[in-house]
Protein backbone atom coordinates (compact mmCIF):
# COMPACT_ATOMS: atom_id res chain seq x y z
CA UNK A 1 0.00 0.00 0.00
CA UNK A 2 0.93 3.35 -1.09
CA UNK A 3 0.42 6.36 0.86
CA UNK A 4 1.16 9.81 -0.26
CA UNK A 5 0.82 13.11 2.03
CA UNK A 6 0.86 16.31 0.54
CA UNK A 7 1.61 19.44 2.38
CA UNK A 8 3.72 16.37 4.40
CA UNK A 9 5.91 19.25 6.28
CA UNK A 10 3.54 21.88 7.42
CA UNK A 11 1.81 21.72 10.99
CA UNK A 12 -0.51 19.21 10.28
CA UNK A 13 1.58 16.81 7.45
CA UNK A 14 4.39 16.37 9.91
CA UNK A 15 2.61 14.60 13.11
CA UNK A 16 0.18 12.82 10.42
CA UNK A 17 3.13 11.86 8.90
CA UNK A 18 4.75 10.60 12.02
CA UNK A 19 1.27 8.46 12.91
CA UNK A 20 1.04 6.94 9.69
CA UNK A 21 5.21 6.20 9.92
CA UNK A 22 3.48 4.48 13.10
CA UNK A 23 0.67 2.69 12.50
CA UNK A 24 0.88 2.20 8.61
CA UNK A 25 1.01 -1.96 7.85
CA UNK A 26 4.22 -3.47 7.27
CA UNK A 27 5.66 -2.72 4.04
CA UNK A 28 3.87 0.32 3.34
CA UNK A 29 5.32 3.07 1.26
CA UNK A 30 4.85 6.68 2.72
CA UNK A 31 5.46 9.29 0.59
CA UNK A 32 5.93 12.75 1.92
CA UNK A 33 5.04 15.70 -0.75
CA UNK A 34 5.56 19.48 0.05
CA UNK A 35 6.83 22.74 -1.10
CA UNK A 36 8.98 23.18 2.06
CA UNK A 37 12.75 22.68 1.25
CA UNK A 38 12.60 21.01 5.10
CA UNK A 39 10.61 17.76 3.04
CA UNK A 40 13.68 15.56 3.03
CA UNK A 41 14.60 16.30 6.06
CA UNK A 42 10.95 15.15 7.35
CA UNK A 43 11.57 12.02 5.69
CA UNK A 44 15.02 11.81 6.80
CA UNK A 45 13.83 12.01 10.47
CA UNK A 46 10.84 9.92 10.39
CA UNK A 47 13.09 6.97 8.47
CA UNK A 48 15.12 6.85 11.56
CA UNK A 49 11.60 5.30 13.64
CA UNK A 50 12.36 1.47 13.31
CA UNK A 51 8.72 0.26 11.73
CA UNK A 52 8.29 -1.59 8.77
CA UNK A 53 7.05 1.26 6.96
CA UNK A 54 9.64 2.78 3.75
CA UNK A 55 9.43 6.68 3.88
CA UNK A 56 10.62 9.05 1.09
CA UNK A 57 10.39 12.93 0.99
CA UNK A 58 9.85 14.69 -2.38
CA UNK A 59 10.44 18.40 -2.86
CA UNK A 60 8.71 21.01 -5.07
CA UNK A 61 9.30 19.63 -8.57
CA UNK A 62 9.13 16.37 -7.13
CA UNK A 63 5.25 15.58 -7.01
CA UNK A 64 4.64 13.46 -9.73
CA UNK A 65 7.68 10.82 -8.84
CA UNK A 66 6.06 11.60 -4.88
CA UNK A 67 2.44 10.20 -6.57
CA UNK A 68 3.19 7.44 -8.35
CA UNK A 69 1.42 4.67 -7.53
CA UNK A 70 -0.72 5.83 -4.50
CA UNK A 71 -3.36 4.15 -3.10
CA UNK A 72 -4.57 6.61 -0.82
CA UNK A 73 -3.23 10.42 -0.77
CA UNK A 74 -4.06 12.19 2.16
CA UNK A 75 -4.26 16.36 1.44
CA UNK A 76 -3.44 18.62 4.29
CA UNK A 77 -1.72 20.75 2.07
CA UNK A 78 -2.94 24.66 2.21
CA UNK A 79 -3.49 28.04 4.52
CA UNK A 80 -4.97 27.93 7.73
CA UNK A 81 -7.45 29.65 9.36
CA UNK A 82 -6.80 33.09 11.77
CA UNK A 83 -8.95 34.50 14.37
CA UNK A 84 -11.84 36.06 12.94
CA UNK A 85 -12.01 34.05 9.51
CA UNK A 86 -14.10 31.34 8.31
CA UNK A 87 -13.42 28.43 6.69
CA UNK A 88 -14.46 30.12 3.55
CA UNK A 89 -12.44 32.88 4.01
CA UNK A 90 -9.81 30.16 2.93
CA UNK A 91 -11.11 29.64 -0.25
CA UNK A 92 -9.29 31.95 -2.79
CA UNK A 93 -5.99 30.24 -1.48
CA UNK A 94 -6.67 26.66 -1.15
CA UNK A 95 -9.25 25.85 -3.94
CA UNK A 96 -6.62 26.46 -6.40
CA UNK A 97 -3.81 24.35 -4.17
CA UNK A 98 -6.03 21.23 -3.93
CA UNK A 99 -7.13 21.78 -7.78
CA UNK A 100 -3.20 21.36 -8.80
CA UNK A 101 -2.79 18.35 -6.70
CA UNK A 102 -5.57 16.71 -7.39
CA UNK A 103 -4.98 17.24 -11.02
CA UNK A 104 -1.35 15.99 -10.87
CA UNK A 105 -2.76 12.89 -9.11
CA UNK A 106 -5.42 12.35 -11.92
CA UNK A 107 -2.50 11.29 -14.16
CA UNK A 108 0.31 9.72 -11.46
CA UNK A 109 -2.42 7.51 -9.59
CA UNK A 110 -5.32 7.52 -11.64
CA UNK A 111 -7.16 4.86 -9.15
CA UNK A 112 -5.93 6.43 -5.52
CA UNK A 113 -8.20 6.94 -3.18
CA UNK A 114 -7.75 11.05 -1.75
CA UNK A 115 -8.87 11.84 2.12
CA UNK A 116 -8.87 15.84 1.76
CA UNK A 117 -8.28 18.01 5.00
CA UNK A 118 -7.49 21.31 3.33
CA UNK A 119 -9.90 23.67 4.32
CA UNK A 120 -13.18 24.52 3.51
CA UNK A 121 -13.59 20.79 3.06
CA UNK A 122 -17.71 21.78 1.87
CA UNK A 123 -15.91 23.30 -1.02
CA UNK A 124 -12.55 21.42 -1.55
CA UNK A 125 -14.23 18.13 -2.12
CA UNK A 126 -16.48 18.59 -4.74
CA UNK A 127 -13.03 20.71 -6.26
CA UNK A 128 -11.39 17.16 -6.27
CA UNK A 129 -14.32 15.29 -7.44
CA UNK A 130 -14.90 17.65 -10.12
CA UNK A 131 -11.08 18.06 -10.93
CA UNK A 132 -11.06 13.94 -11.59
CA UNK A 133 -14.11 14.08 -13.41
CA UNK A 134 -12.66 16.85 -16.06
CA UNK A 135 -9.61 14.45 -16.08
CA UNK A 136 -12.20 11.37 -17.09
CA UNK A 137 -10.65 9.33 -13.90
CA UNK A 138 -13.42 10.49 -11.48
CA UNK A 139 -14.60 7.72 -9.28
CA UNK A 140 -17.35 8.68 -6.74
CA UNK A 141 -15.93 6.12 -4.20
CA UNK A 142 -12.61 7.43 -3.96
CA UNK A 143 -12.57 11.12 -2.88
CA UNK A 144 -13.84 11.57 1.01
CA UNK A 145 -13.65 15.14 3.18
CA UNK A 146 -12.39 13.94 6.41
CA UNK A 147 -14.73 15.26 9.10
CA UNK A 148 -13.55 12.80 11.78
CA UNK A 149 -12.40 15.49 13.56
CA UNK A 150 -15.79 16.73 14.11
CA UNK A 151 -16.24 12.97 15.65
CA UNK A 152 -13.38 12.30 18.11
CA UNK A 153 -14.60 16.22 19.25
CA UNK A 154 -18.10 14.55 20.00
CA UNK A 155 -16.82 11.59 21.74
CA UNK A 156 -14.48 13.95 24.30
CA UNK A 157 -17.30 16.78 24.64
CA UNK A 158 -19.65 14.06 25.88
CA UNK A 159 -17.95 12.24 27.95
CA UNK A 160 -15.86 15.20 29.78
CA UNK A 161 -20.15 16.79 30.43
CA UNK A 162 -21.10 13.27 31.00
CA UNK A 163 -18.35 11.62 33.00
CA UNK A 164 -18.07 8.78 30.47
CA UNK A 165 -15.14 6.92 28.63
CA UNK A 166 -14.73 8.88 25.78
CA UNK A 167 -12.90 5.90 23.86
CA UNK A 168 -16.30 3.94 23.77
CA UNK A 169 -19.31 6.48 22.34
CA UNK A 170 -19.90 6.11 19.29
CA UNK A 171 -21.09 9.03 17.37
CA UNK A 172 -21.59 9.79 14.16
CA UNK A 173 -21.27 13.12 12.95
CA UNK A 174 -23.47 14.38 9.67
CA UNK A 175 -23.61 17.26 7.01
CA UNK A 176 -20.46 19.10 6.62
CA UNK A 177 -17.40 20.52 7.86
CA UNK A 178 -17.80 24.18 9.05
CA UNK A 179 -20.08 25.78 11.61
CA UNK A 180 -23.33 25.29 11.51
CA UNK A 181 -23.11 22.62 8.92
CA UNK A 182 -21.84 20.12 11.23
CA UNK A 183 -24.36 17.83 12.91
CA UNK A 184 -23.35 15.88 15.86
CA UNK A 185 -26.43 12.93 16.01
CA UNK A 186 -26.21 13.01 19.71
CA UNK A 187 -30.06 11.82 20.35
CA UNK A 188 -28.73 8.60 18.74
CA UNK A 189 -25.72 7.58 21.26
CA UNK A 190 -27.91 6.28 24.22
CA UNK A 191 -27.29 8.71 26.55
CA UNK A 192 -29.70 10.94 28.18
CA UNK A 193 -29.15 14.94 27.74
CA UNK A 194 -31.07 17.96 29.06
CA UNK A 195 -32.10 20.75 26.49
CA UNK A 196 -29.31 22.49 27.83
CA UNK A 197 -26.89 20.19 27.72
CA UNK A 198 -27.68 19.30 24.08
CA UNK A 199 -28.24 23.08 23.45
CA UNK A 200 -24.44 23.95 25.06
CA UNK A 201 -22.67 20.75 23.42
CA UNK A 202 -23.41 21.00 20.33
CA UNK A 203 -22.38 24.46 19.55
CA UNK A 204 -19.11 23.30 20.82
CA UNK A 205 -19.10 20.86 18.78
CA UNK A 206 -19.73 22.97 15.72
CA UNK A 207 -17.57 25.51 16.82
CA UNK A 208 -14.44 23.41 18.09
CA UNK A 209 -12.08 24.50 15.39
CA UNK A 210 -12.52 27.92 15.57
CA UNK A 211 -11.92 27.37 19.72
CA UNK A 212 -8.50 26.07 18.60
CA UNK A 213 -8.07 29.28 16.22
CA UNK A 214 -8.86 31.62 18.82
CA UNK A 215 -6.47 30.16 21.51
CA UNK A 216 -3.95 30.03 18.82
CA UNK A 217 -4.18 33.54 18.66
CA UNK A 218 -2.82 33.77 14.89
CA UNK A 219 -0.46 30.72 14.97
CA UNK A 220 -3.11 28.71 12.97
CA UNK A 221 -5.69 25.77 13.59
CA UNK A 222 -6.09 22.79 14.54
CA UNK A 223 -2.82 20.64 13.90
CA UNK A 224 -2.70 17.47 16.38
CA UNK A 225 -6.08 16.74 16.70
CA UNK A 226 -6.33 17.46 13.31
CA UNK A 227 -3.39 15.04 12.46
CA UNK A 228 -4.73 12.63 14.85
CA UNK A 229 -8.19 12.72 13.23
CA UNK A 230 -6.53 12.52 9.01
CA UNK A 231 -4.51 9.40 10.99
CA UNK A 232 -7.72 7.63 12.00
CA UNK A 233 -9.50 7.63 8.77
CA UNK A 234 -6.77 7.32 6.76
CA UNK A 235 -6.13 4.18 8.54
CA UNK A 236 -9.21 2.70 8.64
CA UNK A 237 -9.62 3.53 5.14
CA UNK A 238 -5.93 1.38 4.58
CA UNK A 239 -7.67 -1.44 6.53
CA UNK A 240 -10.91 -1.50 3.97
CA UNK A 241 -8.50 -1.36 1.00
CA UNK A 242 -7.08 -4.13 2.48
CA UNK A 243 -10.50 -6.49 2.96
CA UNK A 244 -11.04 -4.95 6.52
CA UNK A 245 -14.74 -3.34 5.74
CA UNK A 246 -15.61 -0.66 8.51
CA UNK A 247 -17.70 2.24 9.25
CA UNK A 248 -16.70 5.90 9.39
CA UNK A 249 -18.15 9.70 8.81
CA UNK A 250 -16.74 11.07 5.92
CA UNK A 251 -18.05 14.15 3.55
CA UNK A 252 -18.77 12.15 0.09
CA UNK A 253 -20.80 12.62 -3.18
CA UNK A 254 -23.97 11.14 -2.79
CA UNK A 255 -27.82 10.27 -4.02
CA UNK A 256 -31.72 11.08 -2.89
CA UNK A 257 -29.79 13.49 -0.10
CA UNK A 258 -30.74 17.41 -0.06
CA UNK A 259 -27.47 18.10 -1.21
CA UNK A 260 -24.64 16.51 -3.76
CA UNK A 261 -22.13 15.99 -0.85
CA UNK A 262 -23.20 15.48 2.36
CA UNK A 263 -21.24 14.04 5.48
CA UNK A 264 -22.83 10.41 6.68
CA UNK A 265 -21.82 6.77 8.02
CA UNK A 266 -20.35 5.66 5.12
CA UNK A 267 -19.24 1.38 5.18
CA UNK A 268 -15.28 1.80 3.97
CA UNK A 269 -14.77 -1.37 1.51
CA UNK A 270 -11.62 -2.28 -1.16
CA UNK A 271 -12.95 -0.03 -3.65
CA UNK A 272 -13.31 2.73 -1.21
CA UNK A 273 -17.00 3.58 -0.30
CA UNK A 274 -19.19 0.25 -0.14
CA UNK A 275 -22.10 1.74 0.41
CA UNK A 276 -23.45 5.00 1.84
CA UNK A 277 -25.62 4.31 4.96
CA UNK A 278 -28.64 6.16 6.41
CA UNK A 279 -28.27 8.77 8.96
CA UNK A 280 -31.08 6.96 11.09
CA UNK A 281 -33.39 8.78 13.17
CA UNK A 282 -33.12 12.42 13.94
CA UNK A 283 -34.43 14.12 16.73
CA UNK A 284 -36.71 17.29 16.83
CA UNK A 285 -33.66 19.54 17.31
CA UNK A 286 -31.27 17.88 14.77
CA UNK A 287 -33.27 18.05 11.80
CA UNK A 288 -34.02 21.66 12.47
CA UNK A 289 -29.91 22.56 12.67
CA UNK A 290 -29.97 20.16 9.28
CA UNK A 291 -33.12 21.75 7.60
CA UNK A 292 -31.20 25.22 8.72
CA UNK A 293 -27.89 24.66 7.59
CA UNK A 294 -28.66 22.99 3.98
CA UNK A 295 -28.69 26.02 2.02
CA UNK A 296 -25.33 27.38 3.02
CA UNK A 297 -23.91 23.78 2.37
CA UNK A 298 -25.28 23.98 -1.25
CA UNK A 299 -23.62 27.00 -1.77
CA UNK A 300 -20.23 26.11 -0.10
CA UNK A 301 -20.38 22.65 -2.97
CA UNK A 302 -21.59 25.25 -5.92
CA UNK A 303 -18.87 27.30 -5.56
CA UNK A 304 -16.17 24.68 -5.59
CA UNK A 305 -17.99 23.03 -8.63
CA UNK A 306 -18.24 26.16 -10.39
CA UNK A 307 -14.75 27.21 -9.59
CA UNK A 308 -13.27 23.66 -11.20
CA UNK A 309 -15.86 24.36 -13.93
CA UNK A 310 -14.11 27.88 -14.51
CA UNK A 311 -11.07 27.28 -14.23
C1 LIG B 1 -10.84 22.23 12.49
O1 LIG B 1 -12.00 21.82 12.53
O2 LIG B 1 -10.16 22.42 13.51
C2 LIG B 1 -10.21 22.46 11.16
O3 LIG B 1 -11.17 22.41 10.17
C3 LIG B 1 -9.41 23.73 11.09
C4 LIG B 1 -10.25 24.99 11.25
O4 LIG B 1 -9.96 25.98 10.52
O5 LIG B 1 -11.12 25.05 12.10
Amino acid sequence: MKVTVLGAAGGIGQPLSLLLKNALPAGSQLSLYDVSPIVPGVAADLSHIPTNVHVSGHGADQLESALAGSDVVVIPAGVPRKPGMTRDDLFNVNAGIVRDLVTAGAKACPNACYAIITNPVNSTVPIAAETLRKAGVYDRRKVFGVTMLDVIRSQTFVGEKKGLDPVTLKINVIGGHSGDTIIPLLSQIGVEFTRDELESLTPRIQNAGTEVVEAKAGGGSATLSMADAGARFTLKLVAALGGDENVQCAFVEVDGQPTQFLALPVRLGRQGVEAVLDAGQLSEYEQGLFDAMLPGLRANIEKGISFVRNS
